[in-house]
C-alpha cells in the first residue's frame, strides 16, 4: 500500500520537475526567427551573397549543391591535397568539367612565361632545327637557338645540338622527360622534392630560367603566346590581362636583338591576330613587370620605360607590376622614388602590385599591402596576408581594389596545405572584392582558370559558395579589368550571352 502512494508522489514531483526544466529549456532556446535572420544576413554578406538567381540558375546551382555534397563526402577530397596529387581526381570531378564549361570572363593574374603547358615546348619547340642545350653543374639546362655554334656560357657545358642528342641517346622519351622535368615544378613527392619555402621558390625562378632559352627566341615567342591564348580561350576565358617581362634579350637566330618594344607591339600583333581568327575573344592588356630584385636606381628606369610605353601604346599597355618573391625581394617602401615618378611628372601610371604574397607577419615586406595601396594600385596580387591588416582590408574594400587569389599557386608555393584553410575564405565570407586567377599555370601542370575555380569553389568557399558566388567572380574579372567603362559595358554583354548559354546547356 505505502509502496504505490510513495511512488506515485515520486512520479509526480518527477512531472513536475521535467515540465519545469521543460519549459526553462525551452524559454533558453534562441528564437528561431532571430536565428534565421542572422544565418541570412551573413549569406547575404557572401561573395554572390546578394546575386538573384532566375530559376533555371537556381537549378544548376541546386545541381552543383548536390555535387559538392557527394564529392565532400567522397574518400578524396581534391582541396586539401596538394594540388600535384589533387589534379586526377579533380579531372574526374563532374564539378570541374562544369567549372571548364563555365565562361569565366577574363585571367587578371597571368605571367609571361607560364601560359602554354611544358609539353608543347619540349615536344614541338625543343625539335625544331638549330636547338641547343647545355647542362649546368646543379643538374640544370639552358637552351639556345642559333645558325652556328654558339659561344659557351659559364658554368654550362659546351652547347649541344639537340638534334644530335637525340640520335646519341638510348631513350629519347627519358631525355624528353627529364627536360620537362626542368621546366615545371611537378614531382610525384611534392613534399619531399620541396620542404620549405627556400627550396621550392628557388626550382620556381630555376624553372623560369630554363623556360627563357626558348621563348624568347622570336619566333617561338609569337607562337608560345598566340598557343598560351588558345589554352585560355578553350577553358572559356574571354579576356587576358599579361604580366609580361617583355624582356629585351628576344632574339633571332642570327644572334640579332630585339627590344622591349618589340615584344610589346608583338604582343599586340598576335592579340589582334587572334581575336581576328576568335571574334569573342577580346583581347589582351600588359602590364609590364620587373623583378624587385633590382635597385631604386633600375627600378626608376623601368618606371620611366612604362610611361613611355604607355605613352606610345596606350590601347595594350594597362600599367606596372614588381614581381619576385617578395620575402626575398626589396619592399615596395624602398622603391617609393620610383614608383612616385608617375605623379611628380603629372602622369596617371596605373600600377597592379603583387602584395602580401606572405606568411611572415610584421616584416617589411609585410607592409607592402598597405604601401600598394597608398600607390593607388588598381588591384592587388595574392594579399594573401590581407586578413591580417585591417586597415589594409578597410582601404581596399573602400578604394574598391580587388585581390587576385591564386590559389594553386599559393599551395605550392607553401603558404598553405589544405586549401580549405586558404584567407581568401575570410575574404569571400565578407564579400570583398575578389578575382580568381591561376598566376603560373604551366609550371604548377595547370591550365586555364577552371583548376582554381574548383580549389576556390569547391575548397575555399566549401558548403558556402553556390553559382551566385560563381557568376560574381566571374562579373567581377571584367568588372576590376583595366577596360574602360565602354569595353567593361560590350565586356559584360558578351559574357552574360555566353553565362545564359550554359546555364540553358547545364541546368537541364
Ligand atoms: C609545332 O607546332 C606547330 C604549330 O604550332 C606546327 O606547325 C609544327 O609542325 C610543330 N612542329 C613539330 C616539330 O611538332
Ligand atoms: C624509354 O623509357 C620509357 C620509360 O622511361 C619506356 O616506357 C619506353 O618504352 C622506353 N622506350 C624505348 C624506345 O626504349
Ligand atoms: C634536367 O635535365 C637534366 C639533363 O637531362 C637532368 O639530368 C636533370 O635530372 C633534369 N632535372 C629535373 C628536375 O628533371
Ligand atoms: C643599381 O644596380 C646597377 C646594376 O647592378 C648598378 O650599376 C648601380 O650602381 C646600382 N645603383 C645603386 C644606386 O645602387
Ligand atoms: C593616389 O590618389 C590620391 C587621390 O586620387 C592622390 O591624391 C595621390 O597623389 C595618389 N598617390 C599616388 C602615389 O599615386
Ligand atoms: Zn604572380
Amino acid at each position: 500500500m505505502a509502496a504505490p502512494s510513495f511512488s506515485g508522489t515520486s512520479w509526480g514531483c518527477l512531472i513536475l520537475v521535467l515540465l519545469l526544466y521543460w519549459a526553462h529549456v525551452c524559454l533558453g532556446v534562441p528564437d528561431p526567427h532571430v536565428r534565421a535572420r542572422l544565418m541570412q544576413e551573413e549569406a547575404s554578406r557572401r561573395t554572390g551573397g546578394r546575386v538573384l538567381l532566375t530559376e533555371s540558375e537556381q537549378k544548376l546551382s541546386e545541381r552543383l549543391h548536390k555535387l559538392k555534397e557527394q564529392e565532400i563526402a567522397g574518400p578524396q577530397f581534391p582541396p586539401m591535397m596538394h594540388f600535384f596529387e589533387a589534379q586526377p581526381f579533380i579531372q574526374r570531378s563532374p564539378i570541374f568539367s562544369l567549372l571548364q564549361r563555365m565562361p569565366k570572363g577574363a585571367a587578371l593574374h597571368v605571367h609571361d612565361f607560364s601560359l602554354v603547358s611544358v609539353d608543347w615546348l619540349v615536344k614541338n619547340v625543343t625539335y625544331r632545327p638549330y636547338c641547343y642545350i647545355c647542362f649546368t653543374k646543379d643538374q640544370s639546362v639552358r637552351f639556345l637557338f642559333s645558325a652556328q655554334q654558339p659561344l659557351p656560357r659559364p658554368q654550362c657545358s659546351t652547347w649541344t645540338l639537340l638534334e644530335t642528342l637525340r640520335a646519341k641517346v638510348g631513350n629519347v622519351t627519358d631525355l624528353d622527360n627529364s627536360l620537362i622535368g626542368n621546366l615545371t615544378l611537378f614531382t610525384a613527392d611534392p613534399g619531399a622534392a620541396y620542404p620549405s619555402q627556400d627550396m621550392v621558390w628557388k626550382k620556381f625562378e630555376q624553372t623560369f630560367i630554363v623556360t627563357l632559352g626558348l621563348v624568347t627566341y622570336a619566333p617561338v615567342f609569337k607562337e608560345y603566346f598566340y598557343r598560351g591564348l588558345q589554352e585560355l580561350y578553350m577553358d572559356n576565358v574571354m579576356y587576358l590581362e599579361l604580366r609580361a617581362l617583355l624582356p629585351k634579350v628576344t632574339y633571332e637566330l642570327d644572334g640579332s636583338m630585339h627590344d622591349r618594344f618589340w615584344s610589346l607591339r608583338t604582343y599586340q600583333e598576335v592579340s589582334r591576330q587572334f581575336v581576328a581568327d576568335h571574334p569573342d575573344f577580346l583581347g589582351t592588356r600588359i602590364i609590364f613587370t620587373v623583378h624587385r630584385g633590382l635597385n631604386d636606381s633600375q627600378v626608376k628606369e623601368a618606371v620611366k620605360m612604362a610611361i613611355s610605353m604607355q605613352k606610345t601604346y596606350p590601347e595594350v599597355m594597362a600599367g606596372f607590376d614588381l614581381v619576385g618573391r617578395e620575402d626575398s625581394g626589396r619592399s615596395l617602401w624602398y622603391f617609393r622614388e620610383a614608383l612616385s615618378l608617375p605623379v611628380d611628372l603629372g602622369i596617371t601610371l596605373p600600377y597592379f602590385f603583387h602584395a602580401g604574397e606572405t606568411d611572415l607577419q610584421g616584416t617589411e615586406v609585410d607592409g607592402n599591402l598597405l604601401d600598394a595601396l597608398l600607390f593607388n594600385t588598381s588591384r592587388i596580387g595574392h594579399g594573401f596576408a590581407l586578413p591580417h591588416h585591417p586597415v589594409a582590408k578597410e582601404l581596399s574594400r573602400k578604394m574598391g581594389v580587388a585581390i587576385e587569389i591564386c590559389p594553386i599557386s599559393n599551395q605550392v608555393l607553401k603558404l598553405v596545405s589544405d586549401l580549405r584553410n586558404h584567407p581568401a575564405a575570410v575574404l569571400m565570407s565578407e564579400g570583398h572584392p575578389l578575382v580568381i586567377s591561376s598566376d603560373d599555370p604551366a609550371v604548377f601542370g595547370a591550365t586555364g582558370l577552371s583548376y582554381d575555380f574548383y580549389e576556390v569553389f569547391v575548397g575555399i568557399g566549401g558548403m558556402s559558395s553556390n553559382l551566385g558566388t560563381l557568376k560574381e567572380l566571374a562579373i567581377n574579372s571584367l568588372r576590376y579589368s583595366s577596360l574602360s567603362p565602354q569595353q567593361k559595358e560590350e565586356a559584360l554583354a558578351l559574357w552574360q550571352k555566353k553565362w545564359d548559354k550554359f546555364v540553358v546547356e547545364n541546368s537541364q
